[in-house]
């Protein structure tokens, strides 16, 4: 495939670096009037269109040329946090917050995680398949080519263990790149003891889990009245003993100790980070985990947004992912994430772009293969709609910018 008069190819870069972090987040390297060669999948070249006619033209008749003029091309979204097997909706809850209650009471009314989870108990592993595969389709429509699935809706060895194939099997039968999390340790079961559940999660889930090679990563809610940091620590040691790498929910909520446990296990990443202090961002300086900010959950609950400026500041890199899920972030668009990000948040759009694509392939490890435009990685990108230029990005904060999304060299249809 070849892809001429590109308006901005964005995000090239020769030899990337694995994140960008503080004040190289205002950068993002683009080529104006270029073209770009998908050959085998993957990427074989790129250049300004100058350079373009002597060594291509010949070629054209022998394969797909797509005319990119007034477009930009960008790598593909990487969406490294979501929750999108799910078996419903929970738009009713969403009602009863309008009026008045909140996440916590919703949740100690049985409502929240358990009523995911009582829903997914009843829906069959090929049922649960089949409500979840539109949503793998939906974020390939707005530009997402990997995406990190977890579980957490299932809470018994059999349901978590279904989770996890379903998410596998989305991975298999469908062009997006998925990693896999286990999240038992996402809510208490209400028939169950704390100590009974977190023992099943170490004797039985993990174990049972690694067998199958059904997850990439290990994650705890460590939350007030979820899971504490020591809980948190237990359990992501007997993953690692599994071979399982940590991710965490941390200070979603309130400032829980999650962040740094993360730093302490050497998770991947620290997710949420709505409720953050000095010593929590001082902890992560200098660390190998990634700060992962998940505005949508932010705006849906109306809580306080991770405080990305001071972060950026103390030289931090940042990660931005949707949290795809029905009860906190029912939205898989990683380009409405740019907007939060810029509007609430007041990141540049540059820092954004490279928090939803380099870095954030970081925090799911799949930097060989995504996050920037460069020789030898996955032929998987968008090609924008004609746009006035990058900022229009966030800055027209519910269009459909994406016109065409290509994996590995190949042109899908929605
Ligand atoms: O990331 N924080 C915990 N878990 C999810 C959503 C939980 C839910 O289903 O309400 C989140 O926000
Ligand atoms: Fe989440």
């Amino acid at each position: 495939m070849i892809i001429i008069n590109i308006k901005g190819l964005v995000q090239v870069r020769s030899k990337p670096p694995l994140k960008v972090s503080g004040s190289e987040m205002a950068e993002l390297p683009i080529i104006e009037d270029a073209f770009l060669i998908i050959k085998n999948g993957i990427i074989e070249d790129f250049g300004r269109m100058e350079e373009y006619h002597e060594q291509y033209a010949d070629a054209e008749d022998k394969t797909e040329v797509i005319d990119a003029a007034g477009k930009y091309v960008l790598p593909g979204f990487v969406d490294s946090h979501t929750h999108l097997v799910f078996a419903a909706y929970r738009e009713g809850e969403f009602v009863d917050k309008i009026n008045g209650l909140s996440y916590a009471e919703i949740a100690a009314k049985g409502g929240g995680i358990l009523n995911s989870a009582r829903k997914l108990q009843k829906m069959g592993e090929d049922a649960l398949y089949d409500v979840s595969l539109p949503r793998a389709w939906e974020i390939l429509s707005y530009g997402t080519v990997a995406v990190e699935i977890k579980s957490g809706y299932g809470l018994t060895p059999v349901d978590e263990l279904k989770m996890l194939r379903v998410a596998r099997r989305i991975g298999s039968e469908t062009p997006l790149k998925v990693k896999t999390t286990f999240l038992g340790a996402h809510a208490i079961p209400q028939d169950r003891t704390r100590e009974g559940y977190i023992k099943e999660i170490l004797e039985v889930m993990i174990p049972g889990i690694a067998d199958e090679g059904l997850a990439d990563y290990i994650d705890v809610f460590c939350e007030k009245g979820f899971f504490t940091p020591e809980e948190t620590e237990l359990i992501v040691e007997e993953g690692k003993k599994f071979g399982m790498i940590p991710k965490i929910h941390a200070n979603q909520l309130h400032i829980s100790g999650g962040v740094q446990v993360g730093v302490k296990t050497k998770a991947r990443s620290v997710d949420h980070l709505e409720s953050m202090g000095q010593a929590e961002i001082d902890v992560l300086v200098g660390s190998d985990t990634m700060p992962t900010l998940l505005p949508g959950a932010a705006f849906f609950l109306n809580s306080s947004y991770p405080p990305a400026r001071k972060m950026i500041e103390a030289g931090l890199p940042l990660a931005i992912a949707t949290d795809y899920n029905p009860g906190s972030a029912p939205c898989g668009r990683m380009s409405q994430m740019l907007s939060h990000a810029c509007i609430k948040m007041r990141m540049t759009p540059e820092e954004a772009i490279n928090a939803i694509t380099i870095n954030t392939a970081f925090a799911m490890d799949v930097s060989d293969t995504h996050g920037s435009i460069t020789r030898g990685k996955a032929g998987s990108m968008i090609i924008t709609k004609e746009i006035p230029s990058l900022a229009f990005i966030p800055y027209a904060f519910g269009s459909d910018i994406v016109e065409s999304v290509i994996v590995e060299g190949k042109k899908l249809d929605f």
